[in-house]
């Protein structure tokens, strides 16, 4: 545990109630965030990354259930009643979900939405909350700022629309930004500028941020550090060069071997790792990742492999890391 840490998370589980079963979304998740960092936070679709950033925030659907520790500047988010917890979001933790078109008010122009937050929890006044409405709109890149704060949602382009979410997200100065990924809707440009405009917000204003995507290569480049999500749990953390350059769960190296680059997803150039994710509502009892697993051995199909810490800050949790000899050296 880090002295500067400003998130902990602690063996968090999420259950979800749906007429398949109790979905096991998050299982046994913990780490770190520090202040002023960036942590990503990539896995394949469903892999529970969405499921985990709310149980964070205190945003579950109805019939779920959360257990665990996430301790937000020392203080457990998990006991919180709702009125304490609204005074959390936006002010000290905010959100960009990733789904744009349900975040913005459709019927309310851009500067209310903007200076709302403001209004309320920094308490500044209608003009003050307009001069930083057009600060934030000039910050995110959006041009002709002093037009757009008087635009409907519908009149911008995907891009700015997704640029006026996160000036939203940062308008109550929160300490933490989680971006839910942010560019899914966006061609592949456009996505790269959102994603650089993140990372630079998050370094200049000295914020954390949780970049969450399916994509390693698009979190590796602009983040500190890099947290793996597979099935619920998490496979491997570590600062993002090594586990991009260095990566040592099976999982995650096959996600690197799949993921193709934005361009060759320009060109439509899609790999897949064969098989498919576990059921999320009977789960396998070893690693998770087993039965997709070339590297699997019979070890692996029955206990779940714990976390070891194989060099400073790079944790994996694998029977067989891709580097065994290493592990084993390091992790004695
Ligand atoms: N409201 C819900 N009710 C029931 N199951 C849910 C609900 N929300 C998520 N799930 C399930 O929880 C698991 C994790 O979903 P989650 O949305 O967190 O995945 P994800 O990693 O964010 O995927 P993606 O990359 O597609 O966004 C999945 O099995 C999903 O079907
Ligand atoms: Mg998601």
């Amino acid at each position: 545990m880090s002295d500067d840490s400003l998130l902990q998370v602690r063996d968090l589980h999420a259950y979800i109630g749906s007429p398949r079963g109790v979905v096991k979304a998050v299982d046994g998740v913990s780490f770190d965030l520090c202040a002023g960092e960036a942590l990503g936070v990539v896995g394949e679709s469903g892999s529970g990354k969405s499921v985990m950033a709310r149980a964070v925030m205190g945003l579950m659907p109805t019939r779920s259930a959360r257990t665990g520790d996430v301790l937000f500047k020392g203080r457990d988010l998990l006991g919180l009643r709702k009125k304490e917890l609204e005074e959390v979001w936006g002010k000290q933790i905010a959100m960009v979900f990733q789904d744009p078109g349900r975040s913005l008010n459709p019927v309310v122009r851009i500067d209310r939405q903007l200076t709302e937050g403001m209004r309320r929890h920094l308490g500044v006044s209608r003009s003050e909350a307009q001069t930083r409405a057009l600060a934030l709109l000039k910050e995110v890149g959006v041009p002709d700022p002093e037009r757009r704060l008087r635009a409907f949602p519908h009149e911008l382009s995907g891009g700015m629309r997704q640029r006026v979410m996160i000036a939203v997200a940062l308008a109550c100065e929160p300490d933490l930004l989680i971006a839910d990924e942010p560019t899914t809707a966006l061609d592949v440009t456009i996505q790269r500028q959102v994603l650089d405009l993140l990372r630079r917000v998050q370094t200049e204003r000295d914020m954390s941020l949780m970049l969450i995507s399916h994509d390693l290569h698009v979190v590796a480049g602009r983040t500190d550090r890099t947290a793996v999500m597979y099935a619920g749990r998490l496979g491997e953390i570590g600062t993002s060069r090594e586990v991009f350059q260095h990566a040592q769960h099976q999982y995650t190296h096959a996600l690197l071997a799949a993921t193709p680059t934005i361009d060759q997803e320009r060109h439509g150039l899609l790999n897949v790792i064969p098989g498919s994710l576990p059921s999320p509502t009977d789960p396998p009892p070893g690693c998770r990742f087993a039965p997709r697993c070339g590297a699997a051995t019979d070890a692996c199909l029955v206990g779940q492999p714990p976390m070891v810490e194989i060099r400073a800050g790079h944790a994996v949790a694998c029977l067989n890391p891709v580097d065994a000899k290493e592990a084993e050296f390091v992790g004695r």
